[in-house]
């Protein structure tokens, strides 16, 4: 099994405040940084771009996990990377051209990833296993924090654990995690947990601490 990783999404932070947020997180015991990027296209909401994820860079040692709802992302992927980001993951649904964006990931020395929306088949991931370091599945619709898990995330997750088959891909579950459904997650096969509300409910950095272990004991 691939090693657990929480991660606590930005988005559900205090924009106002971005470095010390990720400060906390990390001391609170995080293992990554998940980066929402909205484009108001691709996902019904803007959140920020390249150059607020560089500003958070220095305030961190680890990995950044770069989630972008945006169309088209390939114009945008070197940006990223220089931002400082560590695994850059596209959407399935943002293009025709999915197997061109990860080859361009990984020659800019990154980690790809690909994120499946609830409503798309995992059969769209079937022709890239050898091009991806990992596959974000949405358990809720792109585009907010705070909504409700869709409970057939579940059964995706175990059908993506079946057909990567032994490859080293992690498999991360993004919208609506919480410490109530993480368990279930990881018997599915996922390994990388994205929380947002669930992490900085609370605002101090004593409730993140207890939020992230809650999750990662469940
Ligand atoms: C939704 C984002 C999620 C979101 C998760 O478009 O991809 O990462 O911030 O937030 P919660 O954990 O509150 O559902
Ligand atoms: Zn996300």
């Amino acid at each position: 099994l691939r090693p657990l990783a929480i991660a606590p999404s930005i988005l559900a932070s205090d924009f106002s405040k971005l470095g010390e947020e990720v400060r906390a997180v990390d001391t609170a015991g995080c293992d990554w940084i998940h980066l929402d990027v909205m484009d108001g296209h691709f996902v019904p909401n803007i959140s920020y771009g390249p150059d607020v994820i560089k500003a958070m860079r220095p305030h961190t040692k680890k990995v950044f996990d770069a989630h972008l709802m945006i169309a088209p992302c390939d114009p945008y992927l070197e940006a990223f990377a220089k931002a400082g980001c560590d695994i850059i993951t596209v959407h399935a649904e943002a293009g025709p051209h999915l197997h061109r964006s990860l080859q361009a990931i990984r020659a800019l020395g990154k980690k790809a990833g690909v994120s499946l929306n609830p409503g798309t088949h995992p059969s769209a991931i079937e022709y890239v296993l050898d091009d991806i370091d990992l596959v974000l599945v949405m358990s809720v619709n792109p585009g907010f924090g705070g909504q409700a898990f869709i409970p057939s995330a579940v059964q995706k997750i175990k059908q993506i654990r079946a057909m990567v088959a032994g490859r080293p891909i992690d498999i991360e579950v993004d919208g609506g995690v919480s410490d109530k459904v993480a368990g279930e997650l990881a018997a599915a096969g996922a390994n990388a947990f994205v929380a947002g509300s669930a992490v900085f409910k609370g605002g101090t950095l004593e409730a993140y601490k207890a939020n992230i272990a809650g999750i990662r004991n469940a």
